[in-house]
C-alpha cells in the first residue's frame, strides 16, 4: 500500500487539464450492454473504479481495450447477468449494470452493494423503479434478483433524487415496451451526458437536465460510435481549491463553467478571483479568504462531492462556517483527520461548525473515502510543514494521477509504500 507525503507551503501555479469525469464514464460503460456490438469511448480517466467497471463487464462477457483514454467495448458476446459480490463490494456504482442486464437478457442477478463510509445508501429506488416496469425482484443470498421477459414502460415517482437510480431506470426503459416517465428525477450533468449517449445509439430520451424525464423504448440500440465523456467537474473543483488554498494561480482547461455554478458562486463570494478564459477558468487568490454557509444539495445546488475539500478551505478563513450535508448526513470523517492537523471543527447533527484558524500544521493522517482523500491533499499543501496521507487507494479510484499533475504545478508531492 502506498501514502502520500506532502511538504506544505508552495503555491499552485501554471496550467492542469481536467480529465474524463468518472460518475459520468461508469455508467457509459454500463450502457454499452444495450447495444450489440463494439462501442467506443474518449476522454476515459484512467482510475480504479474505471478498471473495475472494464473488469466487470469482462466478467460478462464483454470484450474491453483501454488505452490513452479510449475505451472499446465489445458487447456482441456478452452472455452472463450475474454481477460477483467480490468486485461489486470494491464499488457500488456496479449496481448500474442491474438496469441494462434485465433489459438485454430479461434477467440478472447482481450482489447488494454494502455499507459505505459515506453514509447510508440503499437502493430502493431502483428496485421500485424495475418493479413498475414490470420485473419481478428478489433479494437472495445478498444478491438482488430481477426476472422479467420483456421490461413495459411506466411512471416512475423517486420519494429522493438520486443520481445512480435516476441512470439505472433509464438504462432500463430505453428498450421497454411503450413511454416512461420519471419524475423528481435527478439533474446532474452526469445523467445528461448518458441522455445524450443514448440518443446517439438511436434512443428516445428528453426532458433529461429537469426533474422530468420521458423515455420512449425502442426496438433496437447501435453501439456508441466515439463519444467523448464530459469533464470531471468534482476534479476540476477541486484544483480550485488546491489553488486558493495556497495563493496560487491556475488555469483549469477543459472545465465547464456552467456546470460549476454552485461552487464557482462560493468561491467568489469567500474572495477567490475566478476568470472565464478560451477553453477554461483561471482562479487565483491572494489568501485573504473569507468564511461562508454551505448547504450540499441536489444539482444545481452545491454538491456533496466538494463538501469535504470545502471544509478543508474553511478551516484557515476568516471567520465561522457552517457546512450542512443533507445528502449523507453523516458524510465528515474528514473532519477527524482535519483536527488532527489543527482546525476546529464541531459536529453537531448533519452540520460541521468550522471556526477558521491561521494555519494547519503538517501530520500523519488517514484517507477513509475519496473526497475525504482529497480534502486532506488540500489541507497537506496548504500546511506548514509534513503531511503523510496513508490508505490512498481511495484517491485513485477517482483521481487521474492528481498527485503527479499537483507536482508539476509546483507542490512537494510524492509517493511512498506504507
Ligand atoms: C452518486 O451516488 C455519485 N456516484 C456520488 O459520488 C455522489 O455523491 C452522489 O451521486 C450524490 O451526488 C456516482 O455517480 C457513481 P444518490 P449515488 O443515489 O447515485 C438516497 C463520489 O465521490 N437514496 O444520488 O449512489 C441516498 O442514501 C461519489 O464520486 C435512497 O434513499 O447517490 C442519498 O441520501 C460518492 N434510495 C441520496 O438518496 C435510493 O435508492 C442521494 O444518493 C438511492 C438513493
Amino acid at each position: 500500500m502506498e501514502k502520500i507525503i506532502i511538504e506544505g507551503g508552495k503555491k499552485i501555479e501554471g496550467e492542469v487539464t481536467v480529465s474524463g469525469a468518472k460518475n459520468a464514464v461508469l455508467p457509459l460503460m454500463a450502457a454499452c450492454i444495450l447495444a450489440e456490438g463494439k462501442s467506443t469511448l474518449r476522454n476515459v480517466p484512467d482510475l480504479a473504479d474505471v478498471r473495475t467497471m472494464a473488469k466487470l463487464l469482462q466478467i460478462l462477457g464483454a470484450e474491453v481495450e483501454f488505452e490513452n483514454g479510449v475505451m472499446t467495448i465489445d458487447s456482441s458476446n456478452m452472455n452472463n447477468w450475474v454481477a460477483p459480490y467480490d468486485l461489486v463490494k470494491t464499488m457500488r456504482a456496479s449496481v448500474l449494470v442491474l438496469g441494462p442486464l434485465t433489459a438485454r437478457f430479461g434477467r440478472a442477478r447482481v450482489s447488494l452493494p454494502g455499507g459505505c463510509a459515506i453514509g447510508e445508501r440503499p437502493i430502493d429506488q431502483h428496485l421500485k423503479g424495475l418493479e413498475i416496469l414490470g420485473s419481478e425482484i428478489e433479494i437472495e443470498e445478498g444478491y438482488i434478483e430481477t426476472n422479467a421477459p420483456k421490461l413495459k414502460g411506466g411512471i416512475i415517482p423517486f420519494d429522493v433524487s438520486t443520481v445512480t437510480g435516476t441512470e439505472n431506470l433509464i438504462l432500463s426503459s430505453v428498450l421497454a415496451e411503450g413511454e416512461t416517465m420519471l419524475l423528481n428525477a435527478a439533474c446532474e450533468p452526469e445523467v445528461t451526458d448518458l441522455a445524450l449517449a443514448l440518443n446517439e445509439m438511436g434512443a428516445d430520451i428528453t426532458g433529461f437536465g429537469t426533474d422530468i424525464i420521458t423515455i420512449k423504448g425502442v426496438g433496437k440500440l447501435s453501439p456508441l460510435v466515439d463519444y467523448e465523456v464530459m469533464p470531471d467537474r468534482i476534479e476540476a473543483g477541486t484544483y480550485m481549491i488546491a489553488s486558493v488554498i495556497t495563493k496560487g494561480d491556475l488555469f483549469i482547461r477543459n472545465c465547464r463553467f456552467e456546470n460549476m455554478g454552485a461552487l464557482i458562486g462560493k468561491l467568489i463570494e469567500i474572495g477567490a478571483h475566478i476568470k472565464r478564459e478560451d477553453g477554461g477558468l483561471r482562479v487565483s487568490s491572494n489568501g485573504e479568504i473569507r468564511s461562508t454557509d454551505i448547504t450540499t444539495l441536489p444539482y444545481p445546488g452545491f454538491p456533496t462531492d466538494m463538501q469535504a475539500q470545502m471544509m478543508t478551505l474553511m478551516s484557515t478563513a476568516d471567520g465561522l462556517s457552517v457546512l450542512t450535508e443533507t445528502i449523507f448526513p453523516q458524510r465528515f470523517l474528514h473532519a477527524g483527520e482535519l483536527r488532527r492537523m489543527g482546525a476546529d471543527i464541531k459536529l453537531v447533527g448533519n452540520s460541521a461548525v468550522v471556526r477558521g484558524v491561521q494555519g494547519l500544521s503538517g501530520a500523519p493522517t488517514m484517507a477513509s473515502d475519496l473526497r475525504a482523500s482529497a480534502s486532506l491533499v488540500l489541507a497537506g499543501l496548504g500546511a506548514t510543514g509534513r503531511t503523510e496521507i496513508s490508505r490512498v487507494y481511495h484517491l485513485d479510484r477517482g483521481y487521474d494521477k492528481l498527485d503527479e499533475k499537483l507536482e508539476i504545478l509546483g507542490a512537494r508531492i510524492w509517493r511512498e509504500k506504507e
